[in-house]
């Protein structure tokens, strides 16, 4: 599409970009043009610009590629107050689209995945999340769109994890708190990783490097043997020792280390007065649990209590991860062993 631009130094861009666009002079359905240190602005045909605007010029211009939809619902030719009752958040595993389908819009699934599935790009299969449950929290999950299996491959904080939805726990809401975690492993660090499921803390610490020895445990074969495959992809996949065993089995006889995480939200806090003999003399323990918004402070001082039993810990961070209902949220601890 060729005709008349407005050749202008990018450094004065901007300011003419509005003028044009305040004067209707600035052509919608055809691309800015980067040439070096300029912009060439599509000009609407056969209207006068101020010569101080820049340079007039004559161009090949590409079309602007029509925008699609900002929100999956768009997709739904639904009136508006139908619309209104469907989740706008879901989430994306690999090439897998999860969400929470209210219970009155269930009939409409099929509609909901389809569109979804068109949404997302490279999406593959959509499932209706139903949640986690069990002592693996283990997902429960219905396909309501797409091909294939619930295996896929998750890419986090730079890495590919091998996952598999239905036969062991991942949240790709946890992101941020397994970057947290591995940032504060020191050089020559011991770790345990109790309760891993697929392994995203252990695989990020091994892959910084600075830890000594990772031993991940976790009493799920499906959630193990997936790390051990995610592993096998990378170089430094043998730092990470997998443990297939319980913590009623392996906490009683694990020697203490520098840097101990727990992330078991819903039964974690049985296991503290044990775990608490693991974390080594000024080390760390990484715990989550889901806990009532309204009361965290008492709560620090029950965990504190949980883990006297075996030394005395300082809370030195605690904060949200997510919400996790209207009145609980999934909260993280960081606690620090005295010298003792
Ligand atoms: C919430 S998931 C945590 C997964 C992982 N840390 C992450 O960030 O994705 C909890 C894990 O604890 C494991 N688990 C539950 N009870 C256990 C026990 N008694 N001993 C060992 N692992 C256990 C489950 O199999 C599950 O994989």
């Amino acid at each position: 599409m060729s005709g008349a631009g407005l050749k202008v130094p990018r450094l004065r861009g901007e300011e003419v970009r509005r003028l044009l666009a305040a004067d209707g002079l600035l052509d919608p359905h055809r691309a800015i043009k980067k040439e070096a240190e300029f912009l060439v602005f599509p000009l609407v045909p056969g209207r006068p610009v101020p010569a101080s605007w820049g340079e007039r010029v004559d161009r090949t211009f590409e079309p602007v590629s029509p925008k699609g939809p900002s929100d999956y619902r768009e997709l739904l030719p639904w009136p508006s107050a139908e619309k209104r009752s469907l989740p706008r958040s879901f989430d994306v595993v690999g090439d897998v689209v999860l969400l929470r389908i209210p219970e009155a819009l269930e009939p409409r699934s099929a509609e909901i995945g389809s569109a979804l599935l068109s949404f997302v790009p490279g999406a593959r299969l959509v499932g209706a999340d139903r949640g986690v449950h069990g002592p693996e929290r283990r997902r429960s999950v219905e396909r309501i769109a797409g091909t294939g299996t619930w295996r896929t491959r998750h890419r986090e904080n730079g890495l590919e994890f091998d996952v598999d939805l239905e036969s062991a726990y991942f949240s790709p809401r946890l992101a941020r708190e397994h970057e947290l975690v591995a940032a504060d492993v020191r050089a020559g660090d011991r770790l345990y990783d109790l309760c891993c499921g697929v392994g995203p803390f252990s695989v990020l610490i091994a892959r910084d490097g600075r830890a000594r020895a990772i031993t991940a445990v976790d009493s799920n074969p499906a959630a193990t043997s997936l790390l051990r495959s995610t592993l096998g992809r990378y170089p430094f996949g043998s730092k990470v020792e997998v443990v297939d065993g319980t913590l009623e089995s392996f906490v009683p006889v694990a020697e203490p280390r520098e840097r101990v995480i727990l992330n078991l939200p819903h039964e974690g806090i049985k296991y503290l007065p044990s775990v608490a003999r693991t974390v080594a003399p000024r080390g760390r323990l990484f715990y989550y649990e889901v806990s009532s918004r309204s009361d965290l402070g008492k709560r620090s001082e029950g965990i504190v209590d949980a883990l006297a039993a075996h030394g005395s810990f300082r809370v030195v961070d605690r904060h949200v991860v997510h919400p996790y209902s209207p009145s609980s949220d999934l909260t993280a601890w960081v606690l620090e062993r005295g010298s003792e």
